[in-house]
């Protein structure tokens, strides 16, 4: 059956109604969804009956999958990633503790695994267990990279091209500095890497966008510390704007797909003491580093 979908909101996103992610996708079908990550970003597939296996199979689709920087956080598949406040044996964690800091720190707008030189393609995020429909918070808030480029003026646009950002997983910790030191190895495999602030898309007929994340650094390089913390500020409260967002509220067994490439994500505050909030993520590793106008091409 072909795919039947529906846009989400008048930029980016869409529905799909009719795919069943635990079985196998035809080829077909398989297209038309590459096509619509392409075009409209970000995917929502709801009443998914899946786990840690079948997200993996299903995201197995699109690429490679990633492997995650620290092995506590992994469950019985290492490509699978836990977004949860809640230890493994189902018992909710303590404010304090590690799990739960690294959630907090994705209130912070980020592209997940932009402190990888490749950073990811996509990232699959499914819901086994959501906030009540009636509590506010927990949403996943995206904001639409390509649109917040092309709002910007001539003259930021120019100012902005030659800058960087360095990405750094080790640097979460500079943020969350309760959170205990990587280990040797850890640092090791995940030195910081930089990246162009304006990411130039090949695919894309060479189409500019933001690419910045303030989950790590909160610096832009190229300029002096001050200035460089300033408009990274700036850039965050850019971003935030309404007109390049759109926020998923979750449902149990909801399964989201978005293009790291081309959307921020955070998830919005909700009361980590109160409720549970159970994800797990597959992640699909890129396949080129991040071009920026001043790059050579490929
Ligand atoms: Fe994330």
């Amino acid at each position: 059956m072909e795919i039947q979908y529906k846009l989400l909101s008048p930029n980016f996103g869409v529905e799909i109604n009719n795919i069943d992610c635990s079985k196998e996708i035809s080829n077909s079908n398989l297209s038309i969804i590459n096509k619509l990550i392409q075009e409209k970003h970000f995917i929502y597939l709801k009443d998914q009956s899946l786990d840690e296996k079948k997200l993996s199979n299903f995201a197995k689709n699109f690429g490679k999958l990633e492997v995650y920087p620290e092995k506590d956080k992994t469950k019985k598949f290492k490509q699978i990633f836990n977004v949860s406040n809640v230890s493994p044996e189902g018992i909710k964690l303590e404010p304090n503790d590690q799990r739960v800091i690294l959630q907090k720190n994705n209130e912070r707008w980020h592209t997940d695994s932009s402190y990888r030189f490749i950073p990811s393609y996509l990232s699959f995020l499914y819901g086994l267990e959501v906030l009540p429909p009636n509590v506010k918070g927990g949403e996943t808030e995206f904001s639409n990279m390509l649109l917040a480029y092309d709002s910007l003026t001539k003259k930021q646009k120019q100012k902005f091209a030659p800058l960087h950002q360095v990405h750094s997983y080790n640097d979460i910790r500079r943020l969350e500095p309760s959170m205990p030191p990587l280990s040797h190895e850890e640092r090791e495999n995940f030195p910081p890497v930089s990246h162009p602030l304006i990411r130039v898309h090949p695919d894309r007929s060479f189409k500019y966008s933001l690419f910045f994340t303030s989950n790590t650094s909160q610096e832009i390089s190229g300029m002096t510390l001050t200035k460089g913390r300033n408009l990274h500020k700036w850039l965050v409260k850019y971003v935030s704007n309404s007109k390049f967002c759109y926020k998923h509220k979750w449902k149990k067994n909801d399964l989201i797909i978005w293009d790291n490439r081309v959307l921020l994500h955070r998830v919005k505050s909700y009361d980590y003491k109160k409720y549970k909030r159970v994800l797990i993520r597959a992640t699909v590793a890129g396949k080129n580093y991040v071009l920026g106008p001043y790059s050579n091409k490929i």
